[in-house]
């Protein structure tokens, strides 16, 4: 029996191994033709020639641990001084970075074309979160330019003529319907919107994205990034070999100059959203940026502080750099396993732990499992799930406040959610991947239970601790959830692929200080149901699943029973029915733990509530048709968008249906999408 105590501080007793993989910078390259990474196994698809996307790869799971300890008990401390809580945290911890040159692509192609599928994968996350946090930018935002009109006519485009530069971004022109098309999602589903503003163009800095940005979205936007990894300049030719963190705070201080001309100018322009420094930890660290003086010089300007991140790179295989190929067969083990996320935090507990001391939340800006587009079989699979739900709640447990996972277009394999190819709109839908499953798990983590959204209103009381379970075995890291000082969830992951069964964990959840004793448990749990567990052997665990056959499979993963399915499956509507099980705690709660899986356990009386009743309003569109019309929203479900959804109702499938006379503006929207889709669907066989 190994008694996983609370005193543990974060991180004691794990060994020192670290990934074989190096940290890379996140170079990204936008507009190369997929290529396919030469097979390097026997499961490798040699005949794949199709985007990256759709990459058919499966790799050999790591063989079982020897030894491997699979019964053990979780003692979570409950009331008095709770050593090991991280920083009060929220249910929308993990969202999304979306790369700016493929907005028009998963968000909508303007603003009256909004991807319904991604509105309902949205709706799915904000439903237990309370909102999602999306950023739209990456090394595109850098040189985007915002323009009245564009030569085509379009929202968004890319100028692959103009590209120049070392990762050969392509310049973008966006016109404004970009920002109006962020604002119209957020009236569907509360979704608070992180842009960027361009250091690359020229100097002074182009102000318009945040002059329009803050007009448009209003409190919607919730951070403005200056620079995107700015560390990487000089390596990439943007700025002199000499270009050093001095430099950037230079040029941050500009920039604030440049705002508070324009706020003077424009009584809208806030000059106090800013998120800097976004190094990719390539050639600064974090502590070379803080010794300039950058936190306490712009204190009021520093909405957040961040960094941004990948584990690994996957560059040489994709766009033949010359460098390492790296073989993912080879990388494949170094996801699977608890020192995966802790090697890539480590770097970044002192300014963690420096950001709380300055009263900032630290973000990781963008990440995901490898730079370069991650490798195929392990980004796209169910092993990338838990490790993302691992890494994210590493993340919340070491200070971070925030991580958005990255999303880029069909030549990369880690994205959580990929629309189909243009082409193949009409009769392909969308393809959700793991990293989308990480995000569902991670915020029915950390989202408070009492869910009086919109969690805007709320103070996070949230809290998370590392429980360095099972005598820190890396395969098995568990979590305790604390709001007020009371375990309220555990989360627990088996990194083990093992389908004989004798991997599965059986762990023991006790609530509680030394003895466990009836008269201290009734003394200190009063309100909790563990009170009728210990005292009248009758009590709830509620348990979901994060459940596939092996950390090697492809698709049809399953969250408390319900799946987005595989390649081209998903309408952004979960399929199946949810499947909450509950354990009897008499004579103690003992959670089998799947080898592979995650299980979150509810502790709470409110897990009844909590647990089940996850239904978010969704938006109906049959993408393989091209009947008119065929995007259905209730209006009901409409007027109650923001925040407040019913359980999700589904109109009429009728042209014109959706009678806009007697409803409101809101109506008027949805007939608007509606109408849109109908069009649109149509519209994108021609493009
Ligand atoms: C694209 O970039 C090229 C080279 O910089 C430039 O000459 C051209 O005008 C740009 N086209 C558009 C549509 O902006
Ligand atoms: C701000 O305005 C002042 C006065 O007009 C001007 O001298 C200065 O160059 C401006 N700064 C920036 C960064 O635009
Ligand atoms: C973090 O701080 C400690 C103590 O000041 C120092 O020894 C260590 O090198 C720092 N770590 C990093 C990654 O800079
Ligand atoms: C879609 O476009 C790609 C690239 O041009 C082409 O290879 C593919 O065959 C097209 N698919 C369909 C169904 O038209
Ligand atoms: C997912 O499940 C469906 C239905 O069982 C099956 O047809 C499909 O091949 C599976 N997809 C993947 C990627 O495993
Ligand atoms: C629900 O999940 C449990 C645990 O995985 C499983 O034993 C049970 O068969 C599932 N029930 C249904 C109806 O799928
Ligand atoms: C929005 O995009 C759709 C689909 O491409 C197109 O039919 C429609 O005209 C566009 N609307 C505007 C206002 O550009």
């Amino acid at each position: 029996m190994h008694l996983g105590s609370v005193s543990h501080k974060l991180g004691v007793g794990f060994s020192i191994f670290s990934l074989l993989v190096q940290v890379n910078a996140a170079v990204t390259v936008y507009h190369q033709t997929p290529t396919v990474p030469t097979p390097t196994s026997a499961a490798a698809d040699a005949e794949y020639t199709g985007a990256a996307a759709y990459n058919p790869t499966t790799l050999i799971p790591p063989p079982v641990p020897s030894p491997l300890n699979t019964q053990f008990t979780l003692q979570l401390q409950s009331g008095g001084d709770v050593q090991g809580l991280s920083i009060p945290q929220e249910g929308s911890f993990l969202g999304f970075s979306i790369e700016m040159s493929v907005a028009n692509q998963v968000l909508g192609k303007n603003s009256t074309f909004i991807q319904v599928p991604f509105l309902n994968l949205m709706s799915n996350l904000a439903k237990r979160a309370g909102r999602v946090t999306v950023r739209v930018g990456g090394n595109t935002q850098e040189t985007a330019e915002l323009v009245d009109s564009t030569p085509d006519g379009r929202m968004l485009e890319k100028n692959i003529s103009g590209a120049s530069n070392p990762t050969q971004t392509p310049p973008l022109v966006f016109t404004n319907d970009l920002l109006h098309l962020m604002r119209k999602i957020s009236s569907f589903v509360d979704v608070r919107w992180f842009l960027g503003i361009p250091f690359l163009l020229d100097t002074p800095n182009r102000l318009d994205i945040a002059e329009q940005g803050q007009a448009i979205l209003g409190d919607y936007l919730i951070g403005l990034q200056a620079g995107n990894e700015p560390d990487l300049y000089a390596r990439h030719g943007h700025r002199d070999q000499s270009y050093g963190p001095f430099d950037y705070f230079g040029e941050f201080a500009n920039l604030v100059d440049a705002l508070t001309n324009s706020s003077s100018k424009n009584q809208q322009t806030n000059k106090n959203l800013l998120i800097g420094p976004n190094i990719a930890y390539a050639d600064w660290t974090p502590e070379q940026v803080w010794d300039t003086g950058f936190i306490d010089s712009f204190d009021a300007n520093l909405k957040y502080l961040a960094v941004e991140n990948y584990p690994s790179d996957n560059c040489a295989a994709q766009f033949n750099t010359g460098g390492t190929v790296r073989n993912p067969q080879d990388v494949f083990p170094s996801y699977l396993d608890h020192n995966a996320g802790k090697s890539i935090i480590d770097k970044f507990r002192n300014s963690t732990a420096l950001a709380a001391q300055k009263g900032k939340r630290f973000l990781m800006f963008e990440t995901n499992t490898a730079s370069c587009g991650g490798f195929p079989g392990v980004s796209d699979v169910f092993g990338a799930a838990l490790w993302g739900i691992d890494y994210s709640l590493q993340m919340a447990t070491a200070g971070f406040g925030g991580a958005l996972m990255h999303v880029g277009g069909q030549n990369v394999f880690y994205n959580p959610f990929t629309p189909p190819p243009t082409n193949q709109s009409t009769f392909h839908q969308w393809t959700v991947g793991p990293i989308y499953y990480s995000a569902l798990a991670v915020a029915e983590t950390l989202a408070p239970a009492s869910s009086s959204f919109p969690a805007s209103a709320q103070t996070p009381t949230t809290q998370i601790m590392d429980l360095n379970a099972n005598d820190g075995d890396i395969h098995t890291p568990a979590y305790a959830v604390y709001e007020n000082g009371v375990p309220v969830r555990v989360g627990i992951v088996n990194f083990v692929t093992d389908p004989s069964g004798a991997s599965d964990l059986s762990v023991s959840i006790a609530v509680g200080g030394d003895g466990q004793g009836p008269k201290e448990v009734k003394v200190k749990y009063v309100f909790t149901v563990f009170v009728d567990c210990w005292l009248w052997g009758s009590c709830i665990g509620m348990r979901r699943y994060l459940l596939a056959s092996s950390v090697s499979q492809k698709g049809n993963y399953t969250w408390a029973g319900q799946t987005f399915g595989g390649h081209f499956d998903s309408d952004g509507r979960p399929i199946g029915t949810e499947n909450i099980t509950t354990v009897s705690c008499s004579p103690a709660c003992i959670i089998t733990v799947p080898a592979p899986s995650y299980v979150l356990v509810f502790l709470t009386p409110n897990s009844d509530a909590e647990a089940g009743g996850v239904v978010a309003a969704t938006f109906s569109t049959t993408a393989q048709t091209r009947v008119r019309n065929t995007a259905t929203i209730d209006p009901a479900v409409l007027a109650t968008s923001n925040g407040g959804f019913q359980k999700g109702k589904l109109g009429s499938t009728s042209p014109g249906s959706n009678s806009a006379a007697s409803v409101g503006p809101s109506v008027v929207l949805a007939t608007l999408l509606a109408m849109a889709l109908g069009v649109g669907l149509v519209g994108a066989m021609r493009s």
